[in-house]
């Protein structure tokens, strides 16, 4: 990509680039997936190459894997980390009391895994992702291949019990064939519009034979980096209670810029 980012990646850019900041030497890093999280590995890929940072990057996707490996971050398994200081990771979208729906990069099972065996989960975001109730942007449910027919008709007659506005699903696809996840799943997305009690969702969706996990992030995200198509960041941290306002530059010559594929 060359000349002017557009307001949104500038938004993602900012965001990432403050909570790179959270990255310290001799770190164990969850490393999270989609466009903003990309941002971030690049941030830190420069950090290593020209800061001299040094870090252990945990990926939640192939895609991110190969993203940070190509920009000089030294990549281990979950397995190898086995606990991590922090996960950085982008959203799609986040509440007052900072829960989550993430998976429409349809990594969220990785996701999951990789923030909660973190210390802390920081969310990079930028200011369109916030709402006053999750559920307007679908809700990815990871479901096993074999019967998901079935488990789609469960999930969707449970629905009907629970608290939320909508009840269609739809089987992600990837041109005519399913979207299979990195654990080679299927992806059920839930048209939901408002729901009214994230946890109570998550915990009975996860009780469904066929469903693997759900994109509703309960509680585990500790702070959120807000970006602003005009440089701002904003970082809430939810344990602390504060608020911190900022803001950056763009370097249009930042060779982040030159080599762009997201
Ligand atoms: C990946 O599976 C998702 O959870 C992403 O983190 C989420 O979709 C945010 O992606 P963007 O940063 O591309 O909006």
């Amino acid at each position: 990509m060359s000349g002017e980012l557009s307001p949104i990646d500038k938004a993602k850019f900012v965001a990432a680039k403050r909570a790179a900041d959270y990255v310290e030497d001799g770190m164990r890093v969850g490393l999270g997936t989609g466009s903003t999280a990309a941002w971030l590995v690049r941030c830190l890929g420069e950090q290593v190459r020209e800061g001299g940072l040094r870090f252990k990057g945990v990926p939640t996707s192939t895609r991110t894997a190969d993203l940070a490996r190509e920009v000089g971050i030294e990549v281990i398994s979950l397995a190898e980390a086995r606990w991590l200081d922090i996960t950085i990771d982008g959203a799609d979208e986040f509440d007052g009391d900072l829960n989550l729906i993430k998976g429409g990069g349809g990594a969220l099972l990785q996701e999951k895994i990789v923030a909660t065996a973190s210390d802390q989960m920081v969310v990079i975001a930028d200011i369109g992702k916030e709402v006053e109730h999750l559920g307007a942007f679908p809700l990815p449910i990871e479901v096993i291949p074999f019967g998901w027919q079935t488990t789609q008709a469960l999930v969707e007659e449970t629905l009907v019990s629970m608290d939320v506005l909508g009840r269609q699903s739809s089987l992600r696809m990837n041109g005519e064939r399913p979207f299979v996840t990195d654990e080679g799943n299927y992806i059920l997305d839930l048209h939901l519009q408002r729901i009214g009690n994230p946890r109570q969702l998550s915990l009975v969706i996860n009780q469904m034979p066929g469903v693997v996990e759900n994109g509703l992030f309960i509680d585990i995200c500790d702070a959120v980096v807000i970006g602003y198509g005009d440089g701002r960041v904003e970082v809430r941290d939810i344990n602390e209670g504060t608020v911190e306002q900022d803001r950056l530059d763009f370097l249009e010559s930042d060779n982040l810029f030159t080599d762009l594929a997201d």
